[in-house]
Formats: C-alpha cells, sequence, structure tokens
C-alpha cells in the first residue's frame, strides 16, 4: 500500500500528532506500506516535491507543534485557474498516479477541504482530516489545534488582566478568527474578559461604553474587551461586502482593534490599549487534549484507508470520533451559534458582545 500526506493552509500545534496517530496505525497494521510525505502542502503534490518517509521520521513527535512536512496557502480560488500554461489540478492528478498511490491523506482547513474534495470529485481516493485553530469547519465540533490555541489567548488575556488592573486600563485584545469568533468566545469566558466581541454578532459601540460605564459605577476602574479579528460593526454588517472589503483596506493594515479604540476614546477619560496574540496562537507545542484528539483523529484516518472507506473526513460528533462524506462539509464553515447555551451563559454572567 502507498499512502500521499500533505498538510495544508495554516499550520496548527498539533499536525506532527495527528500524522503519528495515522502513520502509527497503519503501519501497526499493514504489512507492505510505504509512505510518501509532500512538501509544503498542495505544492508539494503539484510540483512533485515529496520524500519517502521511515517510520522514524513519525516518532518523537506527538508534542512537536508546526509540521514536519512544511505548509503553503493555496488558496482554493485560485486552484482551477490556468497560470502561465499551468493546470494545478491535472498536475496534481498526474503525480498521484504516476506515485501509484492508493490515498492521499489531506490534514487541512477549510480552503484546503475543498480542494481535497476535489481531487475528491477528480477520482483521487481521498481522506481528510480537521485542521484549524479557528474550529470553523462544518461537520466536526472539534477540529485539532483549538484547543491549544485557545490555552494560548486565554493565558494572553489573563496576562493583560493584571497590567489593565494595575494601571486602570482598557485593553482590547486581538484574537484570531476572521469569519468566526470560537477561539475569542472560550478565550474570553475561560479568562473572565468583560466584552467579547465576534464577528457573529455585529457591536454597536455606544453598547461597548455603556458596558465600561457600568464597571466603572461598580468601581471597577479597567475592563479588558476580547475581540476576534473579524468582529464587525453594526453599521459595517450593513454594507455590501464590496464596501465592507474596501472599508478594511482603507485600515492600511491595521485590525479593528485600532478602530474601536478610537472610537471609544470619544466616550472615556481612560486610557485605551491594544494588544494582538497573533501567530503564537498556532505556533508552540500542542497541548495534552489536542495531542489526545490528534491521535484519535489520525486512528480513526487509518482505520479508513485500511478499509478502503474514501472520500471522507474525520469528525468528531456526540462524543465519538467518526466520518462523514467530505462533499458535506467542504466549503462550509461551522459559525459560532448566537442563541448557543455558551453565549446565552455569558450573557446571563454580565459578559457585553457589544450587541
Ligand atoms: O485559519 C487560521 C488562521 O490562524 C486564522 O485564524 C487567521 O485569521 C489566519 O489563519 C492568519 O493567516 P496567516 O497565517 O496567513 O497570516
Amino acid at each position: 500500500m502507498r499512502i500521499g500526506i500533505l498538510t495544508s493552509g495554516g499550520d496548527c500545534q498539533s499536525l506532527n500528532a495527528t500524522m503519528r496517530g495515522l502513520v502509527k496505525t497503519l503501519y501497526q497494521n499493514v504489512k507492505d506500506l510505504e509512505i510518501i510525505g509532500f512538501l509544503s502542502g498542495y505544492k508539494g503534490l503539484m510540483f512533485g516535491d515529496y520524500k519517502i518517509m521511515k517510520p522514524s521520521d513519525f516518532s518523537g513527535i506527538i508534542n512537536i507543534g508546526g509540521t514536519i512536512l512544511g505548509t503553503s496557502r493555496c488558496p482554493f480560488k485560485k486552484m482551477q485557474v490556468i497560470e502561465n500554461g499551468f493546470n494545478k489540478v491535472e498536475a496534481m492528478i498526474q503525480t498521484y498516479k504516476k506515485l501509484k498511490l492508493d490515498c492521499l491523506v489531506v490534514l487541512g482547513g477549510n480552503g484546503s477541504l475543498k480542494s481535497a474534495n476535489l481531487l475528491a470529485q477528480n477520482g483521487l481516493n481521498i481522506i481528510a482530516l480537521p485542521k484549524t485553530i479557528d474550529n470553523d469547519t462544518w461537520g466536526t465540533d472539534y477540529t485539532f489545534g483549538y484547543q491549544s490555541a485557545i490555552d494560548i489567548a486565554t493565558n494572553y488575556l489573563d496576562q493583560i488582566h493584571t497590567t489593565a488592573a494595575s494601571h486602570n486600563r482598557i485593553f482590547i485584545v486581538e484574537i484570531m478568527g476572521h469569519k468566526v469568533g470560537h477561539i475569542c468566545l472560550a478565550a474570553g469566558i475561560a479568562s473572565g474578559a468583560d466584552v467579547i466581541l465576534l464577528p457573529e454578532i455585529p457591536y454597536d459601540i455606544e453598547k461597548i461604553a455603556a458596558a465600561i460605564k457600568q464597571r466603572e459605577m461598580a468601581g471597577k476602574k479597567f475592563t479588558i474587551i476580547a475581540c476576534s479579528e473579524g468582529a464587525i460593526s453594526k453599521a459595517e454588517a450593513a454594507l455590501t461586502k464590496k464596501q465592507y472589503k474596501l472599508k478594511v483596506a482603507a485600515r492600511e493594515g491595521h485590525s479593528v482593534v485600532y478602530d474601536i479604540a478610537k472610537q471609544l476614546s470619544h466616550y472615556t477619560d481612560s486610557e485605551i490599549r491594544v494588544s494582538c496574540v497573533g501567530h503564537v496562537q498556532r505556533g508552540g507545542n500542542p497541548c495534552p487534549y489536542d495531542r489526545l484528539m490528534a491521535t484519535r483523529f489520525g486512528i480513526e484516518g487509518a482505520s479508513l484507508i485500511m478499509n478502503n472507506d474514501f472520500g471522507k473526513l474525520v469528525v468528531y460528533k456526540d462524543n465519538s470520533v467518526t466520518a462523514i462524506p467530505l462533499i458535506e462539509s467542504a466549503g462550509k464553515l461551522k459559525y459560532v451559534d448566537v442563541n448557543s447555551e455558551e453565549v446565552n451563559q455569558a450573557k446571563l454572567l454580565g459578559i457585553s458582545f457589544g450587541d
């Protein structure tokens, strides 16, 4: 059996742990096995840049962040565009056929899963594993990388808390998540943030100012605002997609937290500071929960391969690691449910969502 494997899109902490779980299970149960590791994501598959892996390559990596194969972003919208006469999809199919692969395993987030589905539609045997710190893959309650990112964002907010309290400041902390706010919601609640701003719940600056005022009246002199990268005001939410894109471009690289800081300064005399957690949310080593989930996802991926059950995405649903047809998930995002128990509980606790 010859299996190709690649990691695609933004990295996360438990890519290596997932590959180890999958490959170790295969080595344990399949007699004649060769693993081909494609380097730098889909680029390796397109350009035939690969490495024949040894079992020892997958040893001692359960706790190591990043990816031993490297990764890259190959946007789905460009996958079917012929550039300088180069047909990327055709090139990937040719590499697969030339190497006589029995299956290609793709570890990726939403864009990468769309590309994996495209390859499956073109007749390749594909097994996909849901990787992203954002936890926004449709069809799974959990994506590996999510818990490690929550831990980092929560620790970061904890550290901001003490300095905010010492200086009586308002801190607006940017947390990853352009389209969905799962990390921000979880880390915000876990760190005791006072305001949580998500892409799914457009904010009104006056409501945020009112929440700060309420705290001040209760004798609390500092405020922590956990803000998703993709937080959006009610006025921005009413714009067309094109108008909103222009507005974001006009920020010239600055994110929404600076807009909010500027607007809030008209409502308060307190000092306001901005801080961004950034890419450390994807860096470093996976937390134990991620190692556990990654390993279980990997084992399920290997089981699918051994059963010739292709075109599947491994998912975690109802406390069980299982699989769904990849085509059901590809192209769909799992947003924060604004009416969820978690959001309602946070509101009962007094957290403002600025709505
Ligand atoms: O998709 C994961 C993610 O970390 C998002 O939360 C974030 O917006 C984006 O990647 C950052 O991407 P890049 O690494 O390309 O800057």
